[in-house]
């Protein structure tokens, strides 16, 4: 339960404004906020945000080691001009060196994902990575097979056959997202991680390019779904290939313009 130290709190209610659930609160008689017990356990999403927003650290909770709340400077966070640059670098990459990445830099790279937002903060993002090329060349088969049951994409198909991996590219690896099957946001929560892993792969001298065959095929082929071994509660939500980029970008391509309409 969230405890409020009233030697601290200068009553400016930030926590009650931030909180997703702010009914959860009442002030008592000096207008301090409180927690009602009885909504805590079914409303509480476990954000922090009370904590982290609270200018006093006047906020705790028994489960939550305060000291590892990172102060937020400034000075570390990039420019308009960084991020404009930051955002629009960013490339998929369809050819990868046989090199393996190691372990460390995986971790390290999925490290960020713990940071992408989920709905209502339920962080049920597990994932699968695929550490050998030979799995990966060995899913590109299945996908195959896939294909030509499906009678679709025959050039896709003679293509690979004749050598090209146009599907998995013949990355060294394979990053899957795995959520459960009735999470109604599995596809969002997973696409917003694997886009914090598309902006960070450069920053560790990664390249990625989304599995988007794949994630179909994982949802329609047997066989693939076989192979990786799911619980019957689990689905595949995305996948990405990555490794280390044969080639560099010179130039940021165009883009369409944007489409807004404002009311
Ligand atoms: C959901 C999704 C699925 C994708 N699947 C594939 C894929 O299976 N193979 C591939 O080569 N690229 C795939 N891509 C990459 C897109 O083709 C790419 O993002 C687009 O061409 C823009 O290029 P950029 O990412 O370099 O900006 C996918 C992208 C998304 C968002």
């Amino acid at each position: 339960m969230i405890k409020i130290d009233t030697a601290k709190c200068n009553k400016d209610y930030m926590c009650i404004n931030q909180c997703p659930y702010g009914f959860m609160y009442e002030k008592d008689d000096e207008g301090f906020p409180v927690i009602k017990s009885s909504l805590f356990e079914k409303y509480c999403i476990k954000c922090w945000h009370c904590i982290a927003i609270c200018p006093k650290g006047a906020i705790s909770h028994p489960g939550v080691k305060q000291e590892n709340f990172e102060q937020i400077k400034s000075n570390d966070l990039p420019s308009h001009y960084q991020t404009e640059k930051f955002i629009r670098s960013r490339r998929s990459f369809r050819s990868f060196k046989k090199k393996s990445v190691p372990d460390d830099v995986i971790s390290k790279w999925l490290d960020f994902t713990r940071w992408s937002p989920t709905a209502s903060n339920s962080q049920q993002i597990s994932w699968i990575i695929v550490k050998k090329a030979a799995k990966v060349a060995h899913f590109a088969d299945i996908m195959v097979d896939w294909l030509k049951e499906k009678r679709s994409y025959p050039e896709i198909i003679e293509h690979c056959e004749q050598g090209h991996d146009i599907l998995l590219r013949s990355a060294p690896h394979l990053l899957i997202a795995v959520l459960p099957k009735d999470y109604f946001w599995a596809m969002t929560d997973a696409a917003t991680a694997i886009s914090y892993l598309e902006l960070t792969a450069n920053s560790l001298g990664l390249a990625i390019c989304w599995a988007g065959y794949f994630t179909k095929a994982a949802s329609e082929s047997p066989a693939l779904i076989n192979a990786l071994n799911l619980t019957k509660n689990e689905k595949i939500a995305a996948a990405l290939m990555f490794g280390y980029p044969v080639y560099r970008f010179n130039r940021i391509p165009e883009r369409k313009e944007l489409s807004v309409r404002y009311l």
